[in-house]
């Protein structure tokens, strides 16, 4: 899709609200192509003496050199290149000053930018001006950026109907645009705060207020800015921390963890009881770490900080920090949501796609889509297959395993999503609620892998006595490092040396390592991959040896119910990250490989899977 318009969007970078004493808001500007948007925005910053000095003159001159009519719009592209330096999202940043605030304003390449902007928090708007050209009245994008809005929960929205010196300020054009608007707002759940009749070239009404609308008793665009509610940081709400990185102190001995994420809602304070979800781990907060050594009894919301436990509690990226006491984070692998597709290609049943939420990257399945609304006309449509381009779908989604979250109605910061598909964003959305995990996703698949499966006269019962054993999925889990290949394909030659059918899956070390905790959806595509691999070969009467290091209970559960119904042995060497699951034997140490090949052998036989007495 060509890029046909450029919308300005208010940044999120400087979200914090107060700095230097003065407050800040993020404003986004937009609507459809040449409504006017760079006039109101270049308007806004000329008539609030927010220019660099000589600059509107300077922009000016030059027009006049090149005899091209000056334009307002031409001011946010010449203070683009002097802004440009250390922005982190690819748009010019733009401020004007009232005489309460500070406002930031972006200046976005183009419509499909835009969205992924707004839909992946890079821009966060606190409030929005939505500009509709009087003369060509509401298009398609006027709609559109209307129902965007209503998405992501701008609630604060302002509608400046432009160019009314095109239509002599007729009050009756206004009027019709006004109720025709507003009705379409109400659809997407959006009280509109009052509409502007302006005129961004003359300045009528953006500062201040103009004599050409008579008719008109409203505040000017400056005037309704200024009154928008500036949003508090969400204090009173719950304590939400993704947990974006798990750091361990270098000196030597020193056990200690750093859990470093931003907090994006309530505060945590040393000695309170804090939980992990999805793993349920708990520990007490011990201290709280900020980055010039300074540590601080309390850290609230808006907040990137550290945190160290009491207790040492293993806890990936990914996951979400709560408090005890206070109302948990939902934990689901099936989520119901609303999705805004950017993709080129549609969004399609069947296929994985990559969901980030939070800080949890994992891989997400479309696997019901309830109705699709069409952005630009409201239509709501029902049984369709697949979420086109600028659909907004009312849809399923599912993950391998649970994953922590909100309803984005309760806390937005953790109820709002990305997808990726192919490395990009191709989509974003909002959680409406989490549903029951009953039926999930591999339940389904193992159902109908069973199903569908077709089998020999050839039975697991013959095969058992043909081998003499009975097959089994041996696990072996424990950290990196402690040996756990080695062990496992010592036992892999022990047993084939004594005749057995066995094979050691390789496929597991590719897993290993930190390289392989970094990217948490392709852990889980690999233990997906195990999973089904363990089922076939045990299906074919094998002992199947795989070691998979630091496997917790939510991993293991995955790769049971994919090895259903085979049967599974979960082995634990040292340290264990599993808190809910007990293990079939514990190893302190696999470096001792005898003695532990003698337990091992010993486990095989006790429960029957190596017979007493073979051939
Ligand atoms: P894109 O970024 O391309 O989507 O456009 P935009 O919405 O930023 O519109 P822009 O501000 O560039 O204005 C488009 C055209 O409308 C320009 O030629 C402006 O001069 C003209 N325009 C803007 N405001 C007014 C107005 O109040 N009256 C009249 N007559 N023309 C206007
Ligand atoms: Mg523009």
């Amino acid at each position: 899709m060509t890029t046909q318009e450029t919308v300005a969007v208010g940044s999120a970078h400087e979200a914090s609200g107060h700095a230097g004493g003065r407050q800040k808001m993020n404003i986004v500007v937009i609507g459809h192509v040449d409504h006017g948007k760079s006039t109101l925005i270049g308007r806004l910053l000329a008539d609030t003496g927010s220019l660099p000095q000589g600059k509107l003159e300077s922009v000016r001159a030059q027009c006049l050199r090149n005899a091209r009519p000056f334009e307002y719009a031409f001011l946010l592209d010449a203070l683009k290149d002097e802004q440009a330096q250390g922005i982190t999202i690819d748009s010019a940043r733009c401020f004007f000053k009232s005489a309460s605030r500070d406002y930031i304003i972006i200046d976005a390449p183009g419509h499909v930018e835009f969205l992924r902007n707004m839909i992946s928090g890079a821009a966060r708007a606190e409030a929005a001006l939505l500009v509709i050209d009087a003369k060509e009245g509401v298009q398609e994008n006027s709609r559109r950026h209307g129902c965007l809005l209503g998405l992501l929960g701008v609630r604060q929205v302002a509608v400046c109907v432009n160019k009314m010196d095109l239509v002599g300020y007729d009050k009756g054009v206004f009027d019709t645009i006004v109720a025709e608007y507003s009705d379409f707002l109400r659809q997407v759940r959006i009280e509109p705060a009052g509409f502007i009749p302006i005129a961004a070239m003359e300045g009528v009404n953006i500062v201040a207020r103009g004599g050409q609308v008579p008719w008109y008793h409203g505040p000017s665009v400056l005037e309704r800015v200024d009154s928008f509610q500036k949003e508090p940081p969400e204090l009173g709400k719950p304590l939400r921390l993704p947990v974006q990185d798990v750091y361990k102190f270098t000196e030597a001995g020193d056990e200690r963890r750093i859990i470093a994420g931003r907090i994006e809602t309530g505060s945590v304070e040393v000695g309170d009881e804090v939980v992990f979800l999805p793993s349920l781990k708990r520990s007490t907060v011990a201290s709280i770490e900020e980055f010039h050594g300074s540590a601080p009894p309390r850290a609230e919301a808006g907040l990137s900080t550290g945190l160290t436990l009491s207790t040492q509690v293993y806890v990936r990226p990914g996951e979400l920090l709560c408090k005890v006491g206070q109302e948990p984070a939902k934990v689901a692998s099936k989520l119901r949501a609303s999705i805004l597709w950017l993709g080129r290609a549609p969004m399609i049943q069947g296929k994985r796609y990559k969901l980030k939420l939070g800080s949890a990257r994992v891989p997400v399945w479309l696997t019901a889509i309830h109705s699709v609304l069409d952005a630009g006309t409201l239509n709501r449509e029902v049984g369709r297959q697949q979420v086109e381009r600028h659909d907004v779908a009312d849809c399923v989604l599912e993950t391998l395993k649970p994953i922590a979250c909100d309803a984005a109605a309760d806390i937005p910061a953790t109820g709002r999503f990305v997808i990726i598909d192919n490395y990009e964003i191709a989509g974003g959305g909002i959680i409406l609620d989490a549903m029951t995990d009953e039926n999930s996703l591999i339940d389904r698949h193992v159902a109908q892998r069973e199903r569908a499966w077709d089998r020999s006269a050839i039975t697991p019962n013959l095969r058992a006595s043909r081998y003499n054993q009975r097959a089994t999925l041996v696990l072996i889990t424990g950290p990196t490092g402690a040996g756990k290949a080695r062990l496992a394909k010592a036992l892999e030659e022990r047993l084939f040396d004594r005749g057995k059918a066995v094979y050691y899956l390789g496929l597991s070390n590719a897993l290993g390592g930190e390289a392989g905790l970094k990217d948490s959806a392709e852990r889980d595509e690999f233990l997906r991959r195990i999973g089904e691999v363990a089922h076939l070969m045990i299906d074919a009467g094998l002992i199947l040896i795989a070691a998979v290091s630091d496997l917790d209970d939510e991993e293991l559960k995955l790769i049971r119910a994919l090895n259903s119904p085979g049967e599974l042995l979960i082995i634990n060497v040292g340290e264990t990250r599993l808190s809910r699951t007990e293990s079939d034997l514990e190893l302190a140490s696999a470096l001792e490989v005898e003695a532990g090949l003698a337990s091992l052998e010993q486990l095989l036989q006790s429960r029957n899977f190596l017979p007493e007495y073979y051939l």
